[in-house]
């Protein structure tokens, strides 16, 4: 357990281990239940920990309906900014209350029931968090998919979550570009064994869908005719949704999210962790995609009664590094939460923060970051441009929330660069060495959670438990193993080091080189390949590939990388950031045959690196500094 000085955040979290079902129970009673629960937690089945059994609930009730109730209805839900299109709309509770009960009805009307799943490959537009809520309504699952991932990928996730309907656009959009959504989808879905029943398309005007006769259903001629559909009563324990993610192959892993204990976990984030009361508004510059954007764009701030920004644009370039102070001064945003990169892009083109000064940004009192560690820098300048504490904290596509936060709605705490702060309450925090003990403070090891993890993590993998326990409850029984390796310090402060498997960060994005890797070695001239995260300062980190070609081959090497980076972009998506490889005569190997990217990565990024002991033949990683130097990495 993390110690911190005493305090209010101390007392609670104390409260929160040793008193969990009073703790969460006690959280729970801002949830309207259709029938309240049996049991808080049930715990008689290890690793499976259930909260509010017997519990019954409607999440999108919670998130719309109940405030148009309470009086909130006139206030501000949903407020759409598009730096892309220059459109702007706020939706009120109850205006985003009835377009979602309408499109309830339009998804009924396609056959959707509850627990049939619904597939949504959107841009950012308010119609992509319509659909979500609409699934909610029903007890349907959604499972939104990221714009930036290819046909593939979303033919992947077709085949998991077979899902009765899926929900789209014509296109997204980009700087400088046009993405068309609906060609992707139908290639999916011909790429796919499981074929949806109907198509929902939003036709933009910056594109037209080509429709498919018998199949395709358009937005507003369904919405024309259908009727508002009622909020359907689902179990607590019953899936809300499904988010895939990246695991160390191919095969993403869908990850659960619940009904019950979500609600009543991200209700509570926001006030404690975020310090944001309701009727406030709360900003997170992510995706819907992501999980960032299913819970903080999403849930967290309706459930919680504020006002939630869903921005379409970038940080940069449209038009300019102002873009956020804009948002924030227009819709007198209070707390932002986006990820370092998006500051690290800003900072580059405006080092001297020159837009900042342009806006009034008094209502701002908040910057949180997640999705990578906050390196120094960023903080320092964000912090010193601000004026506003920045607050690192660390979580997980699996988790929901925060792990590890400066929770300053109960009691912010001193900020100590490269920290994400202490564990947060609900969460028994330790660090594991390779024996499963409890490392010495200060001793790096494996981040593990003693279990049970708390209301809002996930339960399971979709189609996939036995993965779920080979992944996260195996390697240290009782404890859910984060693979991200760190540090808890002797006053309790956490560090996040790096992934303990094959996850990269890119941009904030977590994709796997298992995948790429696996991309790699379908193409015909590559007989071995390897790929690593190299530093990047706007990135964090970007993928790099190496490769071993076929005996024989005698095609230009700069011929074969650009079909290998082509690859990835028409099989991952452009979201992988995949642009650079490189061909090697051998790839370097411990004796038993293990690739030794760690040391790969550690020449690439031109750090200090030991020979490791195991390693089947030395002179490989000269040839390996050799032919990084010819491409531009230094020697070190
Ligand atoms: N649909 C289609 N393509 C998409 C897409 C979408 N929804 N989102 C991204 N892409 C494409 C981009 O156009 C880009 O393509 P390119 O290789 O042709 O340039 C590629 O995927 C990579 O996108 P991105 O990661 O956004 O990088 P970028 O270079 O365009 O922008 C940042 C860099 C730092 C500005 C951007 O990554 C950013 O704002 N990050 C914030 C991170 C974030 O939101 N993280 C979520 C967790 S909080
Ligand atoms: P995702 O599932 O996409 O949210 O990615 C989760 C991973 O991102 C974690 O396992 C970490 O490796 C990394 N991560 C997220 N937030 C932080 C943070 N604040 N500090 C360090 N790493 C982080």
């Amino acid at each position: 357990m993390v110690e911190a000085q005493d305090g209010r955040y101390q007392t609670l979290y104390r409260r929160s281990l040793h008193d969990r079902e009073t703790f969460w129970a006690s959280a729970a009673e801002a949830i309207q239940w259709d029938k309240p629960w049996e049991r808080v937690l049930d715990d008689s089945n290890p690793p499976d920990y259930r909260w509010f059994v017997g519990g019954e609930l409607n999440t999108c009730r919670n998130a719309l309906d109940v405030h148009v109730e309470s009086g909130r209805g006139e206030q501000a839900a949903l407020i759409y900014d598009s730096a892309v299109t220059g459109r702007k709309k706020t939706f009120t509770f109850k205006t985003l209350r009835d377009e979602v009960a309408l499109f309830a009805g339009v998804l009924a009307d396609q056959g959707v029931r509850k627990g049939d799943r619904v597939i949504i490959y959107m841009p950012m537009v308010p119609e992509a968090v319509i659909a979500m809520l609409a699934c909610a309504r029903l007890g349907a699952v959604h499972s939104v998919v990221f714009g930036g991932f290819a046909a593939n990928e979303l033919a992947v996730r077709i085949d998991d979550a077979t899902p009765r309907v899926m929900v789209s656009a014509s296109c997204g959009i980009e700087p400088g570009r046009v993405v068309e959504y609906k060609p992707l989808l139908d290639e999916a879905i011909r790429l796919a064994q499981h074929k949806p029943e109907r198509c929902v398309i939003l036709q933009r005007e910056q594109a037209q869908a080509a429709m498919v006769a018998d199949r395709d259903v358009d937005w507003v001629e369904a919405r024309a005719v259908a009727k508002p559909h009622d909020c359907v009563s689902v179990k607590a324990t019953d899936p809300l949704y499904i988010l895939y993610t990246s695991g160390t192959t191919g095969q993403p892993k869908g990850v659960v999210r619940d009904n019950g204990g979500h609600a009543v976990a991200l209700k509570w984030t926001m006030q404690n962790i975020y310090g944001v009361s309701p009727g406030e508004t709360f900003w997170a510059a992510s995706d819907v995609g992501w999980v960032v954007g299913h819970s903080y764009i999403v849930y967290a701030p309706l459930l919680a009664g504020n006002a939630t920004v869903l921005y379409e644009g970038k940080p940069v370039g449209t038009p300019d590094p102002g873009a956020f102070w804009r948002v924030i001064n227009e819709h007198k945003v209070s707390v932002l939460f986006t990820a370092p990169t998006a500051f690290r892009a800003i900072k580059k083109e405006d080092p001297k923060g020159e837009h900042i000064r342009q806006y009034d940004l008094d209502s701002l009192r908040t910057l949180f970051l997640a999705g990578e560690r906050t390196d120094p820098d960023t903080l320092h300048w964000a912090e010193d441009k601000l004026g506003v504490p920045v607050i690192d904290h660390w979580w997980q596509t699996e988790t929901g929330w925060s792990i590890a936060a400066n929770c300053v709605g109960i009691e912010r705490l001193p900020i100590r660069d490269g920290s994400p702060s202490f564990a947060a309450p609900g969460w028994d925090l330790c660090v594991l060495d390779e024996n499963g003990k409890e490392a010495d403070r200060g001793q790096i090891g494996t981040l593990a959670v003693k279990l049970p993890l708390p209301p809002g993590a996930f339960p399971t993998l979709w189609n996939a438990r036995q993965r779920y326990l080979d992944s996260y409850m195996t390697t240290f029984p009782g404890y859910y193993n984060t693979s991200d390796a760190g540090i808890i310090d002797a006053d309790g402060y956490v560090y996040v080091m790096s992934r303990t498997d094959d996850i990269i960060n890119v941009a904030g994005h977590r994709l796997s080189t298992g995948a790429m890797e696996e991309v790699l070695s379908d193409h015909p001239d590559v007989a071995e390949c390897a790929v690593t995260g190299v530093a990047d300062a706007l990135k964090g980190q970007v993928p790099l590939g190496f490769l071993v070609l076929s005996a024989g081959c005698d095609r230009a090497h700069a011929d074969i990388c650009a079909e290998v980076v082509a690859l990835v972009r028409d099989r991952i998506g452009p979201v992988a950031a995949f642009k650079q490889a490189l061909v090697v005569k051998r790839l370097p190997k411990t004796r038993s045959g293990k690739v030794l990217r760690g040391t790969m990565r550690a020449i690439a990024d031109g750090q200090d690196w030991k020979m490791p002991a195991t390693i089947d033949d030395p002179a490989i990683l000269d040839e390996i500094t050799e032919s990084l130097a010819a491409i531009g990495y230094p020697r070190n």
